[in-house]
């Protein structure tokens, strides 16, 4: 039986593999989708500092790409070298909520062997969807 930590230590190799020059800061995260596949992402850089794309959302990139639209999360797990681990930026948190429930698990854990589990619902408790989309009145 696997416990929600598993994936830390994959966690921590993926991060090891980020392009990271400008930051140094490595992030890796493992996406296991419901189907049972884990998914991988580094942070990669650029020098055009916006075009900078995090570690869950490279993750995501290739769980939707594997599965396809219907690609559903059942745990997100990111390893950082900050302390505490910290948690999915809110971009990530906001994409990733279109592939998620509010009790998909989040397991942050970092290079102390600190662990934070969250539900995804906790971080991000008012996601925005489009259905919450109006037009403005004339
Ligand atoms: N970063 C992530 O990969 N995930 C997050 O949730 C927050 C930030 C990356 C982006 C950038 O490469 C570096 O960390 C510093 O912000």
């Amino acid at each position: 039986m696997s416990t929600s930590t598993d994936h830390l230590e994959r966690a921590r190799t993926v991060s090891e593999r980020a392009y990271a020059p400008y930051s140094r800061y490595h992030v890796g995260a493992c996406l296991l989708s419901t189907s049972g596949v884990v998914y991988d992402g580094v942070n990669v850089e650029n020098a055009s500092y916006g075009g900078t794309i995090c570690a869950e959302r490279m993750a995501l990139g290739a769980a939707v790409t594997a599965e396809g639209p219907s690609m559903r999360l059942r745990q997100v797990t990111v390893y950082t070298t900050t302390s505490p681990p910290a948690a999915p930026c809110g971009l990530c948190l906001q994409v990733i909520s279109e592939f998620c429930a509010t009790d998909t698990r989040v397991v942050c854990g970092n290079h102390k062997g600190e662990v934070r589990i969250f539900s995804f619902g906790s971080l991000l408790p008012q996601a925005f969807h489009g259905h919450e989309i109006t037009p403005a009145q004339d």
